[in-house]
């Protein structure tokens, strides 16, 4: 096969032990530089997370006029233009793989007084937009989804001027419910969004820390439009959803003892350490504090022996970026794990039920896609190769795999971590992790 440098890593094993940091959170740091922008005065961010996905965000906020310096080792000051001071982009904005980007700024986007086209790579172009479109036209937006089906790019014209909604959102979407609430900004009135079930709340806590009011009643939050935001500090945690794959890897490796440093443990993205602890790992949260309206805890995880579980449907929007991974937990543990009511996870950077179960195949474990889930029965786990599709996340679950598999594990598409953890390699060296990636032409 021919391969390019990084395109595929190879994964050996190892025992995973010490101490690390894992990347900043990926929506947090993207909410960062958009809410820095939007406001009057400076905004520094530390613990930015580099990758590709909140980098195109940074870059789109560029192209409309907006001093920002860095990323230097985590570190960003965006100068703020306050609600009203974007400029017209000359071309389109080029948001990669980042469905988080496209779905906010065209929220963000709806309420300005210039046009603007939102494009991306060919997974985000595959990616339903019309649940952002539909809320955003009630609101008096003039926006079109281009491809088919709703598809990007999105096109945006000048709104004359924006409506407050409110909004019972039909899927548990933090993006969903985000673009609402940033287009009901520059909305008259009020705009409320109420949600099926708990959602990321990170739009929320940001729009606080700004000094912008909102109010929330059991599951409807509440903002009126006009108001201003204000430059602050953000320290932004180690991401949770990158944390997983090293929780994950000292979970199902016996006499692994790994502490993660620094990462947020906000309830409505806990699902994951709820759902590992189920299956009986043993992970301790230590040292819990908060840290610019976030809740953040060093993680103790310690090898030992998982077994399956059916996963409440109640954390399924609480986990839903960190299935590939327990997907590899549920592979390694005793008896049964089942899945259901997670049919979102069809629609995300891949189709992760479908790619999921086909690599886990691939690797000797009977995994059963269902149309809103999987059935995955524990048991010995072979060496082999697998395709990550693009998907940052699916690659490094396929690396942790090889934690416990009887041969390496060659993983296609890898260079797809560079969208969320882009020292994914080097923590896991640090983490005593052996993945390499294969040069050209070597798979
Ligand atoms: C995100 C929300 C989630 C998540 C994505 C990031 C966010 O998407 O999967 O990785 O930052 O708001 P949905 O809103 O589509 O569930």
């Amino acid at each position: 096969m021919t391969t390019q440098a990084g395109e595929w890593l190879l994964a050996r094993g190892g025992r995973p032990g010490g101490t690390v940091r894992v990347a900043g959170d990926k929506s947090i740091s993207h909410r960062a530089i958009m809410l820095g922008a939007l406001a009057e005065g400076e905004t520094r961010i530390t613990g930015f997370l580099a990758g590709e996905d909140c980098l195109a965000t940074l870059a789109a906020f560029r192209a409309m006029g907006v001093a920002i310096d860095g990323p230097a080792n985590g570190r960003v000051v965006v100068q703020g233009v306050g609600l009203h001071g974007l400029q017209a982009p000359v071309r389109s904005l080029d948001m990669g793989n980042s469905g988080t980007s496209m779905r906010l700024l065209a929220g963000l986007l709806a309420g300005q007084r210039f046009a603007t086209e939102l494009t991306g790579d060919a997974s985000l172009c595959r990616r339903p937009m019309g649940r952002v479109v539909a809320p955003l036209r009630d609101m008096g937006g003039s926006l079109t989804a281009a491809g088919e089906g709703d598809r990007p790019p999105l096109h945006i014209e000048p709104a004359a001027g924006l409506r407050g909604l409110h909004y019972a959102l039909p899927v548990a979407s933090a993006q969903v419910k985000s673009a609402v609430l940033l287009a009901g900004l520059y909305a008259d009135g009020e705009t409320c969004v109420t949600e099926p079930a708990p959602t990321r709340d990170h739009t929320e806590r940001m729009l606080a820390a700004f000094g912008y009011p909102l109010r929330r009643e059991a599951a409807t939050v509440c903002l009126d439009g006009g108001g201003r935001l204000v430059g602050t500090e953000i320290r932004v945690p180690g991401d949770l959803s990158s944390a997983a794959f090293f929780l994950v890897a000292a979970a199902i490796t016996p006499g692994a003892e790994l502490l993660i440093e620094e990462v947020g443990t906000n309830p409505t993205r806990r699902g994951a350490l709820d759902i590992l602890l189920a299956m009986g790992a043993d992970i301790t949260v230590e040292a819990e504090r908060t840290q610019g309206g976030e809740p953040v805890a060093d993680l103790r995880v310690r090898g030992g022996e998982l077994h399956g579980i059916e996963i409440p449907s109640d954390l399924v929007p609480l986990a839903i970026d960190e299935f590939p991974v327990l997907f590899v937990a549920a592979a390694a543990a005793r008896g049964r794990t089942v899945l259901r009511g997670a049919a979102e996870l069809r629609v995300k950077e891949s189709d992760r039920i479908q790619t999921m179960a086909d690599g886990l195949r691939n690797l000797g474990v009977a995994a059963e896609a269902l149309e809103d889930g999987i059935i995955i029965d524990g048991g010995p786990i072979t060496g082999g190769e697998v395709r990550a599709d693009g998907d940052h996340r699916v690659a490094m679950a396929f690396a942790v795999a090889s934690l416990v598999a009887s041969g390496p594990v060659a993983i296609g598409g890898a260079e797809a971590i560079r969208t969320s953890f882009p020292d994914f390699l080097d923590v896991a060296a640090r983490a005593g992790l052996d993945f390499q990636p294969m040069e050209e032409g070597s798979a």
